[in-house]
């Protein structure tokens, strides 16, 4: 008798990792032993890229090694920013993303080696180089030239100094930081079984983190930070949310962007960090509407029955998306800003996988018909 299908997967465990533990039912999550929470308020991008692929937290003088080195291969071949400027201005970031790392395979003179040396040094060189990509990209498409990294920065520095020219702004580099930090790495999400499900077939790295940013794009992944932003624009003022929210959601059959979460069925806690940071941003900024137009959505969907009952919490998406819209940044963009930050836990897993490798390969129920009569093309 075949064994039922699990849709979705939901509940197998294909790995062990010590990359991240998602505890859904209680709301933590921790990378290689240290609480989110306690990342989010000391730790730089950096320092959580060197923890997740070491293991361990770094000195200082290895932590200003990683974060230099991160910013010298941060700088792209020519003959890709020659690429860049030819993809149609009005292609989708992430399109454009996926398009652009896969060529940069082209260029690395590591892309086909897969030694643990070699994925560190191409682990070190995509996160670099994607952030350069998505500022250059944002350029590009708005007419200008693009800027090259600088070596002094940290990366999330950097992205800002390369989307503007300008020396980077405090408070949207420290914004950009911290997201960074908290999207880093996520269990078995679906991009990181992605890249590992590729790479497993003894692939190589880049393949792995193109499977990653196609996976990611997805509206019910990565790609819900814009279909949030995208909704809280369609409610437009705080008063409009709870006409929208019945009209939508309680006699609609949409879904609110943002919440609700396979493996949490409590509060995401980089959701609980993020609507602190967007809180404090939306304050600061003066623009307070977007944080209120979400809060309220959020509260609205707490207090209701369905919700309650499916155990539908915001997950990371909804308030980062208020906290990127605020320090200006374009929607399309905020799904490429996920992928600069879980490219660091996509290339920990790949390395994970080559250290005990073996082809992920799931089995199907087969439903179709069986003993069919061949019919000759020119009789059907
Ligand atoms: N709004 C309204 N209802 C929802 C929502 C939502 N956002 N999410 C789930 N539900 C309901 C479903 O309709 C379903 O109800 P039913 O049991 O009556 O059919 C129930 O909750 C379970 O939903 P599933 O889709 O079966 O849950 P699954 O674990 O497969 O999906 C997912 C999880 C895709 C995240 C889902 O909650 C969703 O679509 N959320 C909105 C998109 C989103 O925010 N994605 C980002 C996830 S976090 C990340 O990837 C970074």
């Amino acid at each position: 008798m075949a064994e039922v299908a699990k849709k979705g997967l939901e509940g197998i465990v294909v790995a062990e990792s010590k990359t991240s533990l998602v505890n859904g039912s209680e709301g933590k999550l921790v990378y290689e032993g240290y609480p989110i929470e306690t990342l989010a308020e000391n730790a730089s991008f950096e320092e959580v890229a060197f923890l997740l692929w070491n293991e361990r937290l770094p000195n200082k003088a290895e932590l200003e090694n990683l974060r230099s080195t991160i910013a010298t291969e941060a700088t792209l071949p020519a003959e890709l920013i020659a690429q860049l400027k030819s993809y149609p201005v009005k292609a989708d970031p992430m399109a454009m993303l996926r398009t652009a790392v896969s060529a940069s395979a082209m260029y690395d003179k590591d892309s086909e080696d897969n030694s643990v040396e070699a994925n560190r040094r191409k682990a070190i060189r995509l996160t670099g180089q994607i952030t350069t990509i998505c500022a250059a990209w944002d350029r590009i498409r708005n007419g200008k030239e693009p800027i090259a990294p600088r070596k002094d920065l940290t990366l999330a520095q950097n992205f800002i100094y390369m989307l503007s020219g300008d020396e980077p702004d405090a408070t949207a580099s420290e914004a950009i930081d911290v997201y960074l930090v908290l999207l880093a790495e996520h269990g078995m999400n679906a991009s990181t079984f992605a890249s590992r499900v590729t790479v497993a077939t003894g692939s190589d790295m880049h393949s792995g983190i193109v499977s990653g940013i196609g996976t990611l794009k997805g509206p019910s992944h990565g790609g819900a930070n814009a279909e949030a932003m995208n909704m809280f624009l369609e409610i437009a003022e705080p008063e409009n949310v709870e006409p929208w929210f019945k009209k939508n959601i309680k006699e609609g059959d949409r879904r609110i962007m943002g919440i609700g979460h396979r493996i949490y069925k409590a509060l995401d806690p980089r959701a609980a960090i993020l609507e602190e940071k967007a809180k404090a941003l939306a304050e600061s900024s003066g623009n307070e509407k977007w944080f209120q137009i979400a809060k309220k959505l959020a509260d609205a969907a707490r207090a209701d029955s369905y919700f309650i009952e499916r155990k539908l919490f915001p997950n990371v998406d909804y308030y980062s998306a208020i906290v990127l819209y605020t320090i200006h940044l374009d929607v399309d963009m905020f799904t490429p800003l996920f992928a600069m930050a879980r490219v660091v836990g996509w290339s920990a897993h790949i390395i994970e996988q080559f250290a005990n490798n073996r082809l992920i390969r799931p089995d199907v129920n087969y439903v179709g018909p069986m003993g069919l009569q061949w019919t000759p093309v020119d009789q059907r």
